[in-house]
């Protein structure tokens, strides 16, 4: 097969002339060649393997650029990449590898273009295209690799215990392609996998990482982490999540299952966000269960402050991935521990002065957390499902109505402490607290308006009653 069609932007043209100038074959592999079948729109980053030196070609091709682009050298892996705009071109010489067992580093020796299609993570990812002025566009494709395409098929080109246990990441590449482009992870593949589960202890933690990120980001996340299940890699990765599994049942009282219930809630937030951070929220949100569960006779199972315990398990689980620990951290963090908060509300009559306390709280979350607790409802009981979008529903319009009344959402107090302390001639003391107290409370409750007039005259009447005297 001919794909000369695909390969109709300028960089080819140049790659291949540049490949003659230096008398070495090339070709375009792997994610371009794939995406391109799989019609999954422009593909951002091209991947060129020549027989020779990748490194000698990416400056030659720069050499033959308009613009001579500066070309990044990597030595140790022996690879180079330009920039052209917003494309990322990645040259490397065709390998033949043998790997380390206990990193992911190979000892690299040159190779032939099999030898390099061998080397690589999936059927899918090994078809290439050639650039060479004679076999343009020509499909190089050792493994039947299309055929997996229309198949819907990730299988490795080696057998697949060489392969995953080559580079341990690929066990989580598989697991992220089949979620990504629903694709069936081939038997002897996921059964390789679980096998060699162990091994991705030496995949650093960053690029396990971005994986989970491509996996949530998919439309149906459930179908990648209840791979990583499956295959024994998650207890590795994500342990918290693991340790949600199970239904015990005392004195003939159950629980739910937390793990199949928490992937309910991240297919359905899926549905109504993009936010990776919000899915990262939809996926912790109830890890804290596993060490708050408990059974009494009296009330049966219970997690007690689950939330609280679930929003410090947060930042242990970032810290020790290596995901950032800045806002967006704070933000999944926040959302856990107020996870439960609107629950409350649609299980009851929506009162303004429980949704002012709620945007009080939450601040500029408070979209992202109504967003959660909607996919949070899983319920199987349509009248309890219907019951508490509809009130979900009422507290969405009381937000806005709320917030168009009494701006509460990032809160600043209508009196400042100094005007306290100007207006009663005192310092800094216990009484400013309990007068700004008693003013927040007021607002909240919608005693009074969020206004200056209403809360002076509120802060006179509770300086009047703890005994303090208006300075002249
Ligand atoms: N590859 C591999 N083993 C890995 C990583 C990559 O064999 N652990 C090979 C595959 O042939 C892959 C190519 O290198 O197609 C490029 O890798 P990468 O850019 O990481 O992935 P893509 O396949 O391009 O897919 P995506 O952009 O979705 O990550």
């Amino acid at each position: 097969m001919n794909y000369k069609e695909a390969l109709n932007h300028t960089i080819f043209k140049t790659i291949s002339k540049s490949a003659a100038e230096l008398n070495l074959d090339s070709y375009v592999i792997g994610g371009f060649v794939r995406d391109y079948l799989l019609k999954r729109g422009d593909a951002k980053d091209i991947d060129v393997v020549a027989i020779g030196s990748g490194i000698a070609l990416a400056k030659q091709v720069a050499k033959n650029l308009p613009n001579k682009p500066k070309v990044q050298v990597f030595k140790t892996y022996g690879t180079a990449m330009l920039k052209l705009n917003d494309i990322e071109v990645e040259f490397v010489g065709a390998r033949k590898e043998s790997y380390n067992e206990n990193s992911r580093n190979p000892v690299v020796e040159n190779g032939t273009l099999q030898d390099d299609q061998n080397r690589r993570d999936f059927s899918i990812n090994a078809l290439a295209l050639d650039l060479s002025e004679a076999n343009f566009g020509d499909l190089l494709d050792p493994f039947n690799g299309v055929q997996d395409l229309e198949y819907k098929i990730i299988r490795t080109p080696l057998d697949p215990d060489i392969t995953y246990s080559d580079d341990p990441l690929r066990m989580m590449r598989a697991i992220r392609f089949a979620t990504q482009l629903g694709f069936t992870i081939e038997k002897e593949s996921l059964d390789a996998i679980t096998r060699n589960n162990e091994r991705i202890k030496i995949i650093t933690n960053e690029r396990i990482v971005v994986e989970l990120n491509k996996i949530l980001e998919s439309k149906t996340p459930s179908i990648g982490f209840l791979l990583l299940e499956e295959t024994g890699l998650l207890k590795y990765i994500l342990p918290e999540l693991t340790a949600l599994k199970g239904i015990d049942e005392v004195e003939g009282q159950k629980h739910k299952d937390n793990f199949y219930h928490t992937l309910e809630v991240v297919d359905n937030i899926a549905k109504h966000t993009n936010d990776v951070w919000l899915r990262w929220a939809a996926l912790l949100h109830d890890i804290g269960k596993a060490p708050t569960k408990r059974f009494s006779k009296k009330v049966g199972w219970t997690f007690h402050a689950h939330e609280f315990e679930g929003s410090k398990m947060v930042y242990h689980l970032f810290k020790r991935l290596k995901m950032p620990l800045n806002e967006k951290m704070k933000f999944v963090q926040k959302l856990v521990f107020m996870s439960s908060r609107p629950i409350v509300l649609a299980q009851d009559i929506v009162t303004d002065s429980a949704v002012r306390r709620l945007v009080f709280d939450a601040g500029d979350y408070v979209e992202d957390l109504m967003t959660l607790c909607e996919a949070d409802i899983t319920t199987k009981n349509p009248k309890k499902f219907n019951k508490y979008h509809n009130n979900f529903k009422i507290v969405r319009e009381k937000i806005v109505e709320v917030e168009e009344k009494d701006s509460v959402r990032n809160f600043q107090p209508p009196v400042s402490g100094e005007e306290i302390m100007e207006t009663f001639n005192i310092k800094p003391s216990r009484e400013i607290g309990l007068i700004k107290e008693a003013i927040k409370e007021a607002i909240l409750e919608g005693d009074i308006p969020n206004e200056h007039e209403a809360a002076f005259n509120l802060m006179l009447e509770k300086g009047k009653a703890l005994g303090l005297k208006i300075s002249d």
